[in-house]
């Protein structure tokens, strides 16, 4: 029997993977431990998925780190998750520079606590020159903000005569999103069994293959990585036009 990676089709590697890491909380209560394990146990996670992604070539990897509305979780575990992450970028800068990995972030980042804002700097300094997967962080971050941060931008653009109201289009509209130096994800990933898009990448996922898997994020690894693009492979993927039309 062929392994998961010999089923992969190298040749059908989406450039763009965006994953909703949910399920670390119930990760934890299954174990009997408080929810800030969870999200520790999701690290080796985000490991393994970085590295896997990295392997078979995608280009960019988007993660939802932490939500705008994240911030209305009780304080104890905003204040854990912040550690998490500045522990967790110190921890691998020099990991993820081996493997090429280049960082940026999403988001309203300006609202993050100083250490964050100057730890994630950092990292992303000492990663510029890497040519390999970047990984998006998407933190502070939702699609709501997003489409209306872009459009505070694009009406001041109009105001200073730098584009005409005619010239908007959906295409230059994208430019002014947080993804804008990215492709649209061909695959969007949730785990945990819950079917939402919970705020994430509003206007960049219209067209995305979405893939639902029962793992909890901290079981998440590569290989689940690798089913999720099999099953992205699998898919016809027809932007509203009709099979007959792709096949002819
Ligand atoms: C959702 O699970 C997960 C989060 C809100 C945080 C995700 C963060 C990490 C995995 C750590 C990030 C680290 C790096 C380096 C990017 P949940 O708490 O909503 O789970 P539940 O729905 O089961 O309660």
């Amino acid at each position: 029997m062929k392994t998961v990676s010999e089923r992969l089709d190298k040749n059908n590697i989406p450039k763009h993977i965006a994953i909703i890491m949910d399920g670390n909380g119930r990760w934890a209560a299954k174990h009997g431990k408080p929810r800030i394990m969870g999200h520790e146990n999701g690290v080796e996670s985000v490991r393994s998925v970085v590295e896997g992604a990295g392997e078979i070539g995608v280009k960019h990897l988007t993660l939802y780190a932490f939500s705008t509305e994240n911030w209305d979780r009780p304080k104890k575990e905003v204040d854990a998750l912040m550690g998490l992450l500045v522990h967790a970028i110190e921890a691998e800068t020099d990991e993820l520079n081996k493997n090429n990995v280049r960082l940026s972030v999403i988001g309203n980042v300006a609202i993050m606590p100083e250490e964050v804002r100057h730890k994630l700097n950092g990292c992303i300094d000492a990663l510029k020159n890497n040519s390999g997967l970047n990984l998006v962080l998407a933190l502070s971050y939702s699609g709501q903000w997003d489409i209306v941060n872009a459009v505070k931008h694009l009406v001041a653009d109009v105001q200073q005569n730098k584009i005409t109201q005619e010239t908007i289009n959906n295409e230059l509209f994208q430019n002014y999103l947080s993804t804008a130096k990215m492709p649209a994800p061909e695959l969007l990933i949730r785990t945990s069994g819950e079917y939402r898009i919970s705020n994430f990448l509003l206007w960049q996922i219209a067209y995305s293959e979405l893939h639902f898997t029962n793992k909890l994020w901290p079981d998440f690894r590569k290989q689940d990585l690798f089913e999720a693009i099999i099953d992205y492979q699998n898919r016809e993927r027809r932007f509203g036009k009709t099979s007959e039309q792709l096949t002819s």
